[in-house]
């Protein structure tokens, strides 16, 4: 595959979360070597590139979003030389590698977090962190997983964690950590990755006089684009960051790329992140937080394609990721249900054939918008959530700090089904799995899937293939009159939702369906087409 420097403008780029995607020592946690040997799979796919969920020393606080050392691989993953074959082995396939950055906080187990404990208050060590003295805490901000953002120490001092409590928060105003991560940048960099996909990256400045807020710092759920900006949220200063970090990425061959994690409202305000000098992407959160209705999310798409055409930007699509409840099982929910924090076995349970029809139809449509698509590992499966796991087996931290109100993120991380018939369904050569893996998942395995006409596998390869033949990555939308219709290039996108069966214009060739048309050859409720014109 050819890339130009400009690869990443069109690409589809695959979502592994090393902890769920293939264990190769049987031990029921993923690990690079795994990853590595099922690229082939991915190849086949016909994905870009891919973006790996964080393998670095930790605690795991928090899965790996917790990192002990930027420059090391736990473990439990692998060694460093195990990166290394990866990146390597995803090159000679034509596969981009981009890794995960987190630069908000680290673990409380980093050899800095550490110092400054040891260090005491009023230390240089502690001005790394964000530590402050007094009876109470320094503000009212609350965690995003529940509870204070604030942690008493024994000796007085209050630290900020945004997140678990074992995820302190970096102090960006420091000179020292600015360059410790240009450092950590390059050492990857050097190493031959080709991105960085950066968490929370409208978190690192926090507004100077650490102004109170009481609205609880719901991140993973949206900011409220018609509220002043929160204090600890999408500051002004993030981006004299990345534009520093841009200059880092640009003296390297090949393009290397900056993609944000950035839960920012309005679309206009999330495309000050990708202008010229600073990231090239930033996760289009509205676009998966839409609703399964034409209106809404033609609003999003149009919104979205001007915020960033206005900067130069291409625009990025997701349905799926890590953080939230896997679009198959979403979409089982009628159309508008509010964000849910995790499913559990005694909460509504979605339709799992509407869910995945949508879901079918939902993808097929994303794929059909120009710019640049995210896949999340599994979802070319069908993959549902779990929604019924033992609240035991559960290791989300919101789960916990939540006191029970959340049920957290361990539904959409389950590890894969590659084989029907093997011990945990070829996740690995034993029967262990980290979290349990529901009974159904036979029916979704890889090899039941494979060269069978109509599965998700197969509906997923072929819209892979076709839009790279109708470069409908590097296409534009033009809206159809009557129903929820546009043309990219030579290729019409028709999705109906309506409760009828929808006919296509009169010579309309059918190059893909989300599922079978009727009788009469006319698109049924929920079901996308892609048809040459
Ligand atoms: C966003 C990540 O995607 C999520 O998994 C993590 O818990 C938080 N950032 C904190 O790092």
């Amino acid at each position: 595959m050819v890339h130009t420097d400009a690869w990443w403008r069109d690409a589809v780029i695959y979502q592994v979360y090393p902890r769920s995607f293939a264990d190769s020592d049987g031990d029921g946690m993923g690990d690079l070597p795994g990853i590595t040997g099922r690229l082939h799979h991915l190849k086949e796919l016909g994905i870009d590139a891919v973006w790996l969920s964080p393998f670095y020393p930790s605690p795991q606080h928090d899965a790996g979003y917790d990192v002990a050392d930027y420059r090391g691989v736990d473990p439990r993953f692998g060694a460093l030389g195990d990166a290394d074959k990866l990146i390597a082995e995803a090159h000679g396939l034509g596969i981009k590698v981009i890794v995960d950055l987190v630069p908000n906080h680290t673990s409380n187990e980093h050899e800095w977090f550490r110092a400054a404990l040891a260090a005491g208050p009023g230390s240089p060590e502690r001005e790394r962190y964000i530590f402050r003295s007094g009876d109470q805490p320094p503000n009212s901000w609350k965690s995003v997983f529940g509870g204070s953002a604030w942690e008493r120490l024994p000796d007085g001092d209050w630290y900020l964690h945004l997140f678990d409590v074992s995820q302190p928060d970096l102090n960006w105003d420091n000179p020292e950590v600015r360059a410790e991560f240009l450092d950590v940048l390059r050492f990857w960099l050097d190493r031959g990755v080709d991105g960085f996909r950066v968490d929370v990256a409208h978190g690192l400045v926090k507004e100077a006089n650490l102004t109170d807020w009481t609205t609880a710092s719901t991140i993973l759920g949206g900011l409220d684009p018609a509220g002043p900006p929160p204090p600890m949220w999408d500051q002004e200063g993030v981006h004299e960051i990345y534009r520093s970090w841009r200059k880092v990425l640009d003296e390297y061959p090949g393009g290397r790329i900056l993609v944000a994690e950035a839960w920012v409202a309005p679309a206009s305000r999330l495309a000050r992140y990708v202008r010229p000098d600073e990231m090239h992407q930033a996760f289009n959160f509205p676009y998966l937080d839409a609703p399964w209705k034409p209106a809404e999310l033609r609003a999003v798409i149009d919104e979205t394609l001007a915020a960033n055409n206005e900067v130069g930007a291409t625009t990025t699509w997701v349905l799926s990721n890590h953080d939230v409840v896997r679009h198959a099982s979403r979409l089982g929910f009628p159309a508008g249900t509010p964000r849910m924090p995790g499913i559990g076995a005694e909460d509504p349970q979605p339709d799992s054939a509407l869910g995945l029809r949508r879901a079918r139809a939902a993808t097929l449509l994303m794929l059909g918008l120009p710019g640049s698509a995210y896949l999340y590992q599994g979802e070319e499966l069908g993959l549902p959530e779990h929604t019924t796991m033992p609240d035991e087996f559960r290791e989300d931290p919101a789960w916990e700090r939540s006191g029970h109100a959340e049920r957290g993120r361990d539904g959409c991380r389950v590890p894969l089904p590659w084989e029907a018939d093997a011990p945990s369904y070829g996740f690995g050569p034993a029967d262990a799995s980290w979290l349990p893996q529901p009974a159904t998942w036979a029916e979704y395995a890889l090899d039941r899937q494979q060269g069978v006409p109509g599965s998700t596998w197969e509906l997923y390869r072929s819209a892979l293939e076709l839009r790279r033949e109708h470069g409908l990555g590097s296409g534009s939308v033009v809206w159809q009159d009557g129903g929820f219709a546009f043309r990219n290039g030579d290729v019409l996108v028709l999705t109906n939702f309506g409760p009828d069966a929808v006919a296509l214009p009169a010579g309309a060739r059918v190059l893909l369906s989300s599922e079978p048309l009727d009788g009469d050859g006319r698109v049924p409720t929920d079901v996308t087409v892609w048809a040459a014109l």
